[in-house]
């Protein structure tokens, strides 16, 4: 991802999210120097991560596919980009927050091996006072053996 993909990435964030990060907090991540990836088919941008990695730990911050692509296997390879990633840069474990109520999100996760590690109370915005995370991690050095 780069500043130029911003707008678009924005965009998709806004769509997808109903508490969106700003477009400043995605800018703030590249200037954070975090793993920034845009996802890309024919020249359209249609998803993005966002990855805080430091020492042998990697953290998915946000991670999203456009709507309109999808349940059409997007989210699972980028997911599995993501892991090969983290393990190509000696990462052990990769950990993210996801709302409970994100059926997609809980699933395709625990597709992938994430396990349950705990709760992080009123961790969310949400409608009506504060909503829990679920907060999930893989341990991707035990995988290697
Ligand atoms: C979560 C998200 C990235 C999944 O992307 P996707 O491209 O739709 O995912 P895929 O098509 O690769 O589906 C992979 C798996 O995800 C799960 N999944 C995807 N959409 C789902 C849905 N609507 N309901 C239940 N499970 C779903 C399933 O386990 C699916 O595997 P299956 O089809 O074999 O059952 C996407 O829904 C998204 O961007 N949501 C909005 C942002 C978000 O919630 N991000 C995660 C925040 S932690």
């Amino acid at each position: 991802m780069c500043e130029h993909d911003l707008a678009s990435v924005a965009a998709i964030e806004k769509d997808v999210y109903i508490f969106p990060w700003t477009i400043g907090n995605f800018r703030d991540s590249l200037l954070s120097a975090y793993d920034c990836w845009s996802c890309w088919a024919h020249g359209e941008l249609i998803g993005y991560a966002i990855v805080m990695a430091a020492l042998d730990e990697a953290h998915l911050l946000n991670f999203a596919v456009a709507s309109r692509w999808q349940q059409r296997g997007v989210g699972a390879q980028f997911l599995q980009f993501l892991i090969d990633q983290a393990r190509n840069t000696k990462r052990d474990m990769l950990y993210l927050e996801v709302r409970p109520s994100n059926a997609a999100g809980v699933r395709l996760y625990e597709r992938f091996g994430f396990k349950q590690l705990g709760v992080r109370r009123d961790y969310y915005p949400a409608m009506t006072d504060r909503e829990d995370a679920l907060f999930m991690g893989l341990n991707i050095a035990r995988k290697i053996l």
